[in-house]
Parts: structure tokens; C-alpha cells; sequence
């Protein structure tokens, strides 16, 4: 199944259980001054978890751009040398402004991938907050979930919190297992950094708008918010464990591998060639949404993301760019 296929098949489900779809919002977050990015699909929606914004709907569904190059979720270095690691990528969520809660957020996530995309129950492992005994009980009793295959984590993975201040919550996060041949462990485990088990979606249960003294702020209802990175799960659906080896970057990195020397021996799998790939797309739609290359704020991780693309470029000594630039 193809990204646009997948985008699209997500949000039809999501409209079929009466969820509104929104298309994506800016990757500048205009009206809040605590981000330099959208980092996370539910930040176009901050005021209306918070109860500042009303909206005509409850439920809503988007593929949001989101870049994560800078404050607190930052992804850069990471960015070529993991499997799974971008500076822009799109996530897919869907939210619940004070409606539905944990069980249907947990309910519909398990249809949609193991109805609506058919994924293999035994490929899947879950985590939970360590705190969080209603969510396990709904994961083991009533999605039928084996107890054994949920790790319960403490508040680094499973609380998630979009800045310093905001909605936030405990959650629960569902991996897929790219199988043994890969090296790296379930969730909680020590070994659990490597490429075997992604994490593919994350469920939060935003319950706090976290204030600036750090005060857990209870929010009026209680709210869902959930992430799902589309990339991770075209590398699942296409059977590659590299979102660089899905088409959604197969085109790019192939037109990079062309611009090296005739003779080189450079292969689309080489880092180089993946970081170029990932700077090139966050490089594209941070301009489209009309930030430019500066000395502070998003223009300069702007411009390091270009410098970073062409120290990579020189690496990999694709002088045909630069004698065009
Ligand atoms: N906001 C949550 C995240 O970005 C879903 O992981």
C-alpha cells in the first residue's frame, strides 16, 4: 500500500466513527509562542484541549506536517542513523475534545490495524504507563491483549507532554516487531533502542494542562490525542523495516544517488544520501510555509538543516549540486 493510500485510509476510518477530518495546519504554530515548530498533530488543536477554543465538533482526524529539529522533541542527530528518525514527517491522529476516552481511543486503534489494515496481532507489543492500571485492564480484558506482550513504563515513555507547559498526559504506545533478524528489544527492556520493535502509535490520555510552575493543571474532561507516524507505518505496510527504503523516499534518495560521481560507489542505503533525503523534504515545506534561512528562531534550524544536507552532500562529494548552487 502506498503512503497516499494509507494517509487517506486513515482519515476515511477516523470520518466513519464520526471524527471530523482537518486538513494540516501550518508547520509555523501561529498564536503560540511556546513552539518554533509543530512537533506533534494535536498542537493545531492546543486551545481546544484547553478549553480556550470551542469548536462545532467533539471529534476530529488530520495528517499533520510536523517537524522535529529543535526544543524539546529533537530528532536531528538522530536523523540518517536510525531506521526511523525524521526531521519533517507527517502524523496521523485522532482526538477527542472531552468525548470518548481510553477505551474507545484503545478500541479503535486496535480495529484500525488489525482490521482495516490487517496487521498480525502477534507482531504487536504494547506499553503503558507505569501508573496506568485502567489502560492494561482495557488492553488484557476486553481487546484481549496477552498480558505479556505490555510493558509498563515510568513517565519518560509514557507521559507524553508537548513543551514545558500544555496538554499532556499518561499513555500508551503500540510497537511493531520487525522480527529477529533485527537487533533491539521490547519496550522497557535494555536493549530496547535498537531497530527491531517501533513504536508506531501513540495513544496519549490528555488529561493536564501542564501551567509554567509546573502545576498539572486537571483539564475539565478528560481528552485523547493520539499520534501515528505515517512513515513508520508505510515501512510496516511495504514490508521494508527502513522508512527510507518506502516510496515515500525511494524517488528522492535515487535522484541523490544519480547526482554522485559516475564511478562512486555510493548506494541508496548510505547515510549520507537518507540525511540529505530527510533534509530535503523538512527543507522544502518549512519554506512552502514560509520560514526562511536567518541567524535565530526556525530560520536558523532552517539554515543548520541546509548546512547539515550539504556537509552530507560533500561526503558524499555530489559536486553536481554544488556547481549548480
Ligand atoms: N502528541 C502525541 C505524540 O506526538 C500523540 O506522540
Amino acid at each position: 500500500m502506498k503512503t497516499a493510500q494509507i494517509r487517506q485510509k486513515f482519515l476515511d476510518f477516523y470520518a466513519s466513527k464520526g471524527h471530523t477530518i482537518e486538513p494540516s495546519a501550518s508547520l509555523i504554530p501561529h498564536n503560540d509562542k511556546t513552539l518554533l515548530f509543530v512537533n506533534a498533530g494535536m498542537v493545531p488543536f492546543k486551545d481546544v484541549f484547553s478549553g480556550v477554543e470551542k469548536r462545532s465538533y467533539s471529534r476530529a482526524v488530520s495528517c499533520q506536517r510536523c517537524v522535529r529539529a529543535g526544543g524539546k522533541h529533537n530528532d536531528l542527530e538522530n536523523v540518517g542513523y536510525t531506521a526511523r528518525h525524521h526531521t519533517f514527517f507527517e502524523m496521523l491522529g485522532n482526538f477527542s475534545f472531552g468525548d470518548y476516552f481510553k477505551r474507545e481511543a484503545i478500541q479503535y486503534a486496535w480495529e484500525f490495524l488489525t482490521v482495516e489494515l490487517g496487521l498480525p496481532k502477534e507482531k504487536l507489543w504494547v506499553s503503558v504507563f507505569e501508573e496506568d492500571d485502567e489502560a492494561e485492564d482495557i488492553w488484557v480484558n476486553e481487546i484481549g491483549f496477552p498480558r505479556n506482550r505490555i510493558s509498563r513504563c515510568g513517565a519518560k515513555d509514557n507521559f507524553w507532554q508537548m513543551g514545558d507547559t500544555g496538554p499532556c498526559g499518561p499513555s500508551s504506545e503500540i510497537f511493531y516487531d520487525h522480527g529477529e533478524d533485527i537487533a533491539g528489544g521490547p519496550p522497557g527492556h535494555a536493549d530496547e533502542d535498537g531497530d527491531r520493535y517501533i513504536e508506531i502509535w501513540n495513544l496519549v490520555f490528555t488529561q493536564y494542562d501542564k501551567q509554567e510552575d509546573g502545576y498539572l493543571k486537571p483539564l475539565d474532561a478528560p481528552c485523547v490525542d493520539t499520534g501515528m507516524g505515517l512513515e513508520r507505518l508505510a515501512a510496516v505496510l511495504q514490508h521494508k523495516n527502513n522508512n527510507y527504503d518506502t516510496d515515500g523516499f525511494k524517488s528522492l534518495t535515487k535522484a541523490i544517488v544519480e547526482l554522485t560521481q559516475e564511478d562512486s560507489s555510493i548506494k541508496q542505503d548510505n547515510a549520507s544520501v537518507r540525511v540529505i533525503a530527510d533534509h530535503i523534504r523538512s527543507t522544502a515545506f518549512m519554506i512552502v510555509d514560509g520560514v526562511i534561512p536567518s541567524n535565530e528562531g526556525r530560520g536558523y534550524v532552517l539554515r543548520r538543516i541546509i548546512r547539515r544536507a550539504i556537509r552530507h552532500g560533500h561526503k558524499i562529494d555530489i559536486n553536481k549540486v554544488f556547481s549548480i548552487a
